[in-house]
């Protein structure tokens, strides 16, 4: 292997740069020149290419969001689209592939393996942490700090009123980013997608708080339920006496500079994606964390591997909250 492209594509996640900086640079040490492809799978079809080396991924290990930017390409899932990006790779003289995105990244990777066998590798990377075969996805560990950032602050403000405050949080149809959110950030109520509640439950655990003496009241609430203003309304509808404000994090919890973890699981990663493309046996895999233990996975057999919730977290989190 000679030449390897790299793209980051989805929604961008904090520690995408520095495990491009990784693939980069451990490329090089094996004497594999490296290609950005920018926009994700858009500038695959575009032919938006270019070669990038050590320095170009100097002072980015500390930065959030993606050099390579991202974006998402609908016509990638037409077959015809992937032969167009596949024939600008080989203009390139590219042989390998390396993904950095979510889990519609890995599949869209995984098509174009299919279609033109060209040797791929994934690296998870979404807020989400929700793709099935890897305990943590990149940037997950860095979002649910910046969210614990503005739980402490709403906590101090929620407090001051004797409030409850609904803080909206991301990650579709996972609620872990709530979950450990909560957990860490000593919500009173967690309400994510998985488990399903009533919202009379809702109401009974925010009156049952104020006669216990609890001076305020924090509902993590994760995207996948519902907005903040819905579940106000509804909250509204069966309680008075209690003040609710809301707080939709959104966009904040997805940029800013990677954590400690992020930056080492993508060093990690990226290493890991150059082993893998150097092999003569590559086909097409996607590297995740499993135990603290780096692991790499062929790709169809991981991606159908379902995201199992963390019911016992889950379970530690209804106790520490009373
Ligand atoms: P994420 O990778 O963060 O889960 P998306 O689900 O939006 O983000 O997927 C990112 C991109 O991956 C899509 O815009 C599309 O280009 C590609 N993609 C997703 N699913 C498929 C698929 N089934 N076939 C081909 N490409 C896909
Ligand atoms: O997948 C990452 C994510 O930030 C989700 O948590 C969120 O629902 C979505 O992307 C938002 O996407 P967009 O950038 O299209 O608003």
């Amino acid at each position: 292997m000679k030449k390897i492209g790299i793209l980051t594509s989805g929604g961008d996640a904090p520690g995408m740069n520095a495990a491009i900086r990784s693939v980069v640079r451990c490329a090089s040490c094996a004497d594999i020149d490296s290609y950005g492809i920018e926009c994700g799978y858009s500038g695959m079809l575009d032919g938006n290419i270019f070669r990038i080396d050590n320095r170009f991924v100097s002072d980015t290990i500390q930065k959030g969001g993606t050099i390579l930017k991202t974006a998402r390409c609908p016509e990638f899932k037409e077959k015809e689209y992937r032969q167009k990006a596949y024939e600008n790779l080989l203009a390139f003289g590219i042989e390998g592939l390396v993904v950095i995105g979510g889990d519609g990244s890995f599949r869209g990777m995984l098509e174009f393996y299919k279609d033109c066998g060209l040797p791929c590798v994934g690296i998870p990377g979404t807020i989400d942490n929700d793709i099935g075969y890897t305990d943590f996805t990149l940037g997950f560990d860095t979002a649910v700090n910046t969210v614990l950032g503005a739980v402490n602050n709403v906590r101090d403000t929620m407090t001051a009123h004797n409030r409850a405050c609904i803080i909206e949080v991301m990650g579709r149809k996972c609620g872990d980013i709530a979950v450990y959110a909560g957990v860490a950030g000593g919500a009173e109520i967690i309400l994510i997608p998985e488990i399903p509640f009533k919202i009379e439950d809702v109401v009974k655990t925010i009156k049952y708080d104020r006669i216990k003496g609890k001076q305020s009241v924090i509902i993590m609430l994760a995207e996948g339920v519902c907005s903040c203003s819905e579940l106000k309304e509804q909250l509204l509808e069966k309680i008075d006496g209690i003040q609710i404000r809301t707080v939709k994090l959104g966009y904040i919890q997805r940029g800013g500079t990677p954590s400690m973890s992020d930056r080492i699981f993508a060093s990690r990663c990226g290493a890991r994606a150059v082993e893998l493309l150097s092999s003569d046996k590559c086909g097409c895999r996607v590297i995740g964390t499993k135990n603290n233990e780096i692991i790499d996975l062929n790709a169809e057999e991981a991606l159908a591997i379902p995201n199992e919730f963390d019911k016992e977290l889950y379970r530690i989190a209804t106790m520490l909250s009373k």
